[in-house]
């Protein structure tokens, strides 16, 4: 059982631990950031924007000063080069926050031709995760959290058009891509299982929180129908970015989680409130959907997570 309004103050001592978190320079992982540094644990802000990153580390104190690494998402090279920058430096892992992410684009590529927000927040964390494992795997009691959205309920993944070439809808590749989000974390989680890993990997989402979100994505490519309904529904609905960092922070560091749970506020269906364990649709749990997400996006990366195939069926 959770406790009633859990937040920063119940999250235990993190000395000792290293933890990473992309997009940690804004919204949420910014709040995850400064949270865990609080609390003693050394944090690697991985952003796109170094400036940016250390603008927001300035703004942190901790026992153990947090660091800026960069890191684009949008770009597979990129991806590589912060991975082998931090197997060099870094000896453990023990949280990976999977949580930098675009909303609501038009339609654009990565650098490596992937549709924008499919890239970013799904292959690219895919990417990462795979190319940290060994860190990860060799780090006891590791947890990999990635962030998805109450928006995953209206995704689908289209293996016909995965990239959304024939039909694009701003909304329908957001929803796809956290509806990817899940089913990464739910297949890498039977992975782990069959490895026998103490590492788990666990999906949290914030609800509704005001970021950098609603204005990012949504004013790109002349959206400002979006960002004016969004100013308006942001000062009307959202909570804090801080509450909705509350969930990721309890995937990460209460002792009764699980992997394969799925934390959210509990407040207002799941838009507000303080942590609760939640549910995700049943898609998300669909195994054949999420073991072909997994090889696709294998193909795709080209990132083969062989430190999981020395398990029994894989
Ligand atoms: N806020 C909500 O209500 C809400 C609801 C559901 C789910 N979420 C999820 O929460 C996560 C965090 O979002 P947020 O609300 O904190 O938004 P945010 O304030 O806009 O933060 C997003 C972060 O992602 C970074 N980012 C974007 N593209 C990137 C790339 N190619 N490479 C590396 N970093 C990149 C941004 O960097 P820059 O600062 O350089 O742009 C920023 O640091 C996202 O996965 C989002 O889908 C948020």
């Amino acid at each position: 059982m959770i406790k009633e309004q859990w937040d920063v103050n119940d999250i235990p001592d993190q000395s000792g631990k290293t933890a990473v978190v992309t997009g940690g320079n804004s919204g949420l992982g910014y709040e995850v950031s400064k949270s865990l540094a609080s609390k003693g644990a050394q944090v690697i802000l991985a952003c796109r924007n170094l400036d940016k990153g250390r603008e927001a580390i300035e703004k942190i104190d901790g026992d153990s000063p947090p660091d800026v690494m960069q890191l684009d998402l949008a770009d597979l090279s990129s991806i590589r080069l912060f991975c082998d920058e931090f197997l060099k430096k870094h000896q453990s892992l023990h949280m990976l926050f999977n949580n930098a992410g675009v909303m609501q684009a038009p339609q654009l590529r990565t650098i490596d031709g992937f549709e924008l927000q499919l890239g970013t927040n799904h292959l690219g964390h895919f990417a990462l995760t795979g190319l940290l494992l060994k860190r990860i795997l060799g780090t006891e009691g590791s947890r990999v959290i990635t962030v998805s959205s109450g928006a995953h309920r209206t995704g689908n993944i289209d293996f016909n058009d995965i990239m959304k070439e024939k039909k694009y809808g701003r909304l329908a590749a957001y929803a796809q891509s956290k509806l990817a989000n899940l089913l990464f974390a739910y297949e890498l989680q039977r992975r782990l299982d069959l490895l026998g890993s103490s590492t788990i990997s666990v999906a949290a989402h914030p609800g509704y929180a005001a970021t950098n979100l609603q204005t990012t994505g949504p004013g790109m490519g002349g959206g400002w129908g979006y960002t004016t309904l969004y100013k308006v529904t942001n000062k009307l609905l959202a909570q804090s970015a801080l509450m909705g960092a509350l969930p990721m922070l309890y995937a990460a560091t209460a002792k009764d989680v699980k992997g394969g749970d799925y934390y959210g506020p509990g407040s207002l269906g799941g838009m507000r409130g303080y942590p609760k364990l939640g549910e995700s649709n049943e898609k998300s749990h669909d195994e054949n959907l999420g073991r072909q997400l997994w090889e696709r996006s294998v193909e795709l990366t080209k990132v083969g997570y062989e430190e999981l195939l020395s398990s029994k069926s894989h």
